[in-house]
């Protein structure tokens, strides 16, 4: 099999092409013989040293991938074999095989391309989580969400829009077309402006009622302060840590020392609540994610799930799909196909 391998951190040329023998699916385990591979900001992350839960380097990382069973470890019932399936692999998704707990796969609805059903799960599952599970967003409410134009952005664009929420968002200003089109009702060019204003001035003060942030460091307090009161604030990323200049891990003390304190009394007597989203520490809550995939699934069903590639790449491209991403270029999903 293929595999794309960090060999050390860095810049994109850190990404190789390697081969190795095919893994054997052991107990409970289904081999995938992968079509499309989505590539996530936290693999960005991975190969720059600055992703905590990244595999020690070097490695194989990736989260998700689409594809059909070819093999099916002991215990797993053979009529997976054959079944196109979109899948979360915890690692080693940047190959063309790749082996993966059965409780981590599932079926591809035929309506969707490889490409598609490889943007679904951690952009999706992530959005759900933050909107529905833990943000429970309301028709009558306005949600702000950062980095709007990235693949968890879409797919909350998509999940807000289900729900009747007015959707506010930031994004770089070559983005926002596009993302009004998919259903924003005000993009911000946070790139530009300062968006604590454009909020204030959009709610005359008020504020929004839920914000999802990725941005982290000292985002996190400006996010805070934008709340109405009943407000609540998803944190579950740091993007910003890439943008200082200072070396490796210090990138990530900055992003530390900006972070906000939260204060038990404050947060009472303001009725505002905070709470923090990481799909990857999730892998002991399997019937949770069964559950939102299943939610997810039936929207693509009904159409209201939409998942958008941006763009493709080779498996062997993976530094390009990179590159790509780290300027900023991407409105949605990158994958990497075999
Ligand atoms: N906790 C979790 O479970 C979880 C799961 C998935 C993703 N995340 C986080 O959510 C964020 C988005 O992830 P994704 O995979 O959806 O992103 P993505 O599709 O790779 O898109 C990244 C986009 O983010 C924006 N961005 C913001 N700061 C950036 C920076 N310093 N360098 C490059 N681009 C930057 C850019 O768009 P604009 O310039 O237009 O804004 C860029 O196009 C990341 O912070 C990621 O770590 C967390």
């Amino acid at each position: 099999m293929k595999q794309v391998w960090i060999v050390g951190s860095g810049g994109p040329e850190n990404l190789q092409l390697r081969e190795a023998p095919d893994s054997q699916p052991q107990a409970g385990e289904l081999r995938v013989r992968v079509r499309a591979s989505g590539v996530n900001f936290a693999d960005i992350l991975a190969r720059k040293g600055l992703y905590p839960d990244a595999p020690k380097l070097p490695a194989v990382v990736g989260y998700e991938v689409s594809g059909f069973v070819d093999a099916v470890g002991p215990q797993v019932n053979t009529a997976w074999i054959g079944k196109e399936v979109l899948c979360l692999t915890r690692f080693r998704g940047y190959a063309d095989t790749v082996v993966v707990s059965q409780n981590q796969a599932f079926e591809k609805p035929p309506a969707l391309s490889f490409e598609q059903a490889a943007a679904i799960p951690v952009n999706y599952l992530t959005a759900w989580q933050l909107l529905v599970v833990m943000g429970a967003l309301e028709p009558s409410e306005t949600v702000l969400i950062h980095n709007a134009g990235s693949g968890v952005g879409l797919a909350a664009i998509d999940i807000a829009r289900h729900i009747g929420a007015t959707i506010y968002g930031t994004a770089s200003a070559g983005k926002h077309a596009f993302l009004q089109q998919r259903g924003l009702h005000e993009a911000i060019d946070y790139t530009r402006l300062d968006w604590t204003r454009e909020v204030a001035r959009l709610t005359q003060g008020r504020g929004v009622e839920l914000i999802t942030d990725p941005l982290g460091g000292s985002e996190w307090k400006k996010s805070y302060r934008a709340l109405r009161h009943t407000g609540r604030l998803g944190m579950f990323g740091a993007s910003t840590a890439t943008e200082s200049k200072l070396p490796g891990p210090l990138k990530l003390l900055k992003v530390g020392l900006g972070m906000p304190w939260f204060n038990p009394v404050a947060l009472m007597n303001q009725n505002r609540s905070v709470f923090g989203v990481n799909l990857g520490h999730l892998w002991h809550e399997a019937a949770k994610i069964d559950a939102w995939m299943k939610a997810v699934l039936d929207g693509v069903s009904a159409g209201w799930v939409r998942p958008h590639v941006d763009r493709t790449f080779p498996l062997a491209k993976a530094g390009e799909a990179h590159a790509y991403i780290e300027a900023r270029k991407n409105t949605g999903k990158v994958v990497l196909v075999v």
